[in-house]
């Protein structure tokens, strides 16, 4: 039989404007994705990073890619260095990289290469408040973002911040994806629900793939 190459036609739900959910997108790939987020934690461990207001975040998070996310108490940024390791971060895996480049090319993006790669980890009750990803320079290239493990439910906004927002759920394997006009778009992600998945136990795991530079 012939793959079906548009079931993700199928399985998209549309957020706005160059925006959308491809369900299942990453589904075949997801236990590979997983090995490999083993293998980076055990070079760049996940961390609570502090916020500029000196808190500790709920998501614990590491970085691939020749730039990571940092926040700490000076604000966020941009960093060549993992600075709880004093190493360079470790590089984006071909993995992830193709699927990133994938993801782009279904949604009719231009050729996207990111260059960080920002893993969050979600524990029950963790949450991450409604926010903008603009700390990259590139606003032109999207942010494709991989969901693994637990279900969460992802809040979706407009351009202004106190803009109303609708719910989404994202399950294992799913892929939300934002740029263009929606590339600043307000989201976030409410506070994990308790549950046990067969690959990643009582966690959650999210993908942020980034075009800096
Ligand atoms: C993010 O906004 O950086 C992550 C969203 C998610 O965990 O799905
Ligand atoms: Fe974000």
């Amino acid at each position: 039989m012939l793959p079906d190459l548009f079931a993700f036609e199928r399985r998209r739900t549309d957020l706005g404007p160059e925006a959308a959910i491809l369900g299942g997108f990453a589904l075949d790939q997801a236990d590979m994705l997983l090995e490999q987020v083993e293998h980076l934690s055990r070079l760049a461990p996940f961390r609570h990073m502090q916020t500029p207001g000196g808190r500790h975040m709920s998501v614990a998070m590491l970085n691939a890619g020749s730039l990571g996310w940092i926040s700490d108490p000076s604000g966020y940024r941009y960093t060549p260095i993992d600075p709880q390791t004093g190493l360079a971060w470790p590089p984006i895996p071909p993995l992830f990289m193709e699927l990133a480049s994938r993801v782009a090319q279904a949604m009719g993006f231009s050729a996207f290469v990111p260059d960080a790669c920002l893993i969050n980890r979600y524990a029950p009750g963790t949450r991450l408040s409604l926010h903008q990803d603009r700390d990259e320079q590139d606003h032109n290239a999207p942010i494709v973002s991989v969901s693994l493990g637990l279900p969460a439910t992802f809040l979706w906004g407009g351009l202004q911040r106190n803009d109303p927002t609708a719910r989404y759920r994202l399950t294992h394997g799913d892929v939300a994806v934002w740029g263009g006009p929606s590339r600043l778009v307000f989201h976030g992600i409410t506070a994990l629900k308790e549950g046990m998945h067969p690959l990643t136990g009582a966690l959650r795991y999210n993908l942020t793939f980034r075009k800096v530079r």
